[in-house]
């Protein structure tokens, strides 16, 4: 009984203490922590550390305008439209509690409210990967256009390996756009590497050797933080495949080398599905010049047979969209279900975004996928001058529509290729 009471009373107090001053201590710290720090913290991409209280107050001001701006965090999925594990989206109350501290002062509070301190991580966000897979050499891509080269990265297992998640480093964050890793069974990519001087080779629409359906074993952009897929999924390696990273290099203005690194984190449960990147697409399409709202529109309807569930989406354009919608409608139903929707698309915030619940798509659903371009003089992101027409590419000045789902099969054992290691 006297324990009831005294919770309630501190309840109660808690409750008040809510609705007073936000301190840095009290509130602050909470929330710098689980929605900033993934990327203000060292060696990350953002310009700066927010992990004690002088980085905050230092940064007081402007995480006021950024946050009100809602420049800041850069999470572009609009609510309602599919849930996302690890969402980095500020609530409305965590906003204004930003605001009026900012407000305030920044004051720090009573030091003894603190949150306890997690150990760092160190330089890998999830802690030491189980393989690092580096580019063989540093490597120093040509100034001021696109450069998309591929490193091959042998593989030293004799058996199938499952990824759980990856984790990429770039040596220089100036310069990698974007990092994928695709495999190679067929040892094409060492030949293409053979035949080209300098470390790697020139790899423009995609690694440039024969792909499997599952081609894809992860993808870096700016802004994506690696995230293990659920229990008893993952993306096989299968026995003797090479791993080539595939690495988007533009260097505005600067000659200076790079070395990237990526961290392959392995299952170490039993598997039994493998995830495979459906990509839905539409590659006919032209931009007509001046135009500001251009829609471009792809339907992918899931196969006879094999009921799927969507695990993660990776939405992708370049510099002239606007706005992307995925949805799904399921067979027999007329209307769609959201997927994902961001209607303020940027390329520098990519992300592969994990449900928070795998989405059931069962067989003969349709998964529809509408871009919006932006080709006028109006888009300052325009990188055509003058305007010209645009159309599928994998350049800068191309365009894309594309989502990728990252989908497991309900009955694996249909697919081609299906050895799933019981272990
Ligand atoms: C996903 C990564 C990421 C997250 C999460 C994130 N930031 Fe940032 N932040 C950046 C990067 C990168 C920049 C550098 C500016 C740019 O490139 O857009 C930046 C810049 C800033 C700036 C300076 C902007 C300017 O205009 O001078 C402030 C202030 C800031 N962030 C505050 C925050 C706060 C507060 C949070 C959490 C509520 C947060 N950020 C979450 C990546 C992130």
């Amino acid at each position: 009984m006297r324990i009831a009471i005294f919770l309630i009373i501190v309840g109660v107090l808690g409750g008040d203490r809510a609705s007073a001053q936000p301190t840095y201590s009290r509130e602050v710290s909470r929330i710098v922590a689980e929605k900033c720090q993934i990327c203000h913290r060292p060696n990350d991409i953002a310009p700066f550390s927010l992990l004690s209280y002088e980085d905050a107050q230092t940064w007081a001001e402007d995480i006021k305008r950024v946050v009100s701006e809602r420049i800041m965090p850069p999470w572009k999925p609009v609510e309602g439209h599919g849930e996302f594990r690890d969402s980095y989206a500020l609530s409305e109350e965590q906003r204004q509690t930003l605001i009026q501290w900012a407000d305030a002062g920044a004051p720090l509070g009573d030091p003894a409210e603190l949150p306890e301190v997690t150990a760092p991580t160190g330089e890998w966000q999830l802690g030491d990967p189980d393989m690092v897979v580096t580019m063989p050499e540093s490597y120093t891509p040509p100034r001021g256009k696109d450069d998309y080269r591929c490193f091959v990265v042998s593989n030293p297992f004799d058996e199938p390996m499952y990824v759980k998640t990856a984790d990429v480093i770039p040596g220089n964050r100036r310069i990698v756009h974007h990092v994928i890793l695709y495999l190679d069974t067929r040892g094409q990519g060492a030949k293409l590497d053979e035949a080209e001087p300098g470390p790697g080779y020139t790899c423009f629409g995609g690694p440039g050797v024969d792909l499997d359906i599952n081609a894809a074993v992860a993808g870096w952009a700016p802004g994506s933080a690696p995230k293990r897929l659920p229990d008893g999924i993952a993306v096989q390696i299968p026995k003797g495949a090479q791993v080539i990273m595939q690495v988007h290099y533009y260097a505005r203005g600067v000659t200076a080398e790079d070395q990237t690194r990526v961290g392959l984190y392995f299952a170490k449960e039993r598997i039994e599905r493998r995830l495979f990147y459906v990509p839905v697409l539409n590659t006919r399409f032209t931009i007509p010049p001046g135009n500001a709202i251009y829609p471009v529109t792809a339907n992918f309807p899931i196969p006879p047979l094999l009921d799927a569930r969507a695990i993660q989406i990776f939405p992708h354009m370049h510099l002239l969209g606007r706005q992307i919608i995925v949805e799904y409608t399921e067979p027999r139903q007329t209307t769609p279900k959201p997927l994902i929707r961001i209607d303020d698309w940027d390329f520098n915030w990519q992300g592969f975004y994990n449900f928070k619940d795998p989405v059931p798509l069962p067989a003969l659903s349709n998964i529809r996928l509408r871009c919006t371009f932006d080709n006028s003089e109006g888009n300052p992101r325009n990188p055509s001058n003058p305007l010209k027409p645009v159309g599928w590419g994998e350049g800068t000045e191309d365009e894309m529509c594309v989502a990728f789902l990252g989908v497991v099969f309900e009955r694996e054992n249909l697919l081609p290729f299906s050895t799933i290691q019981q272990r």
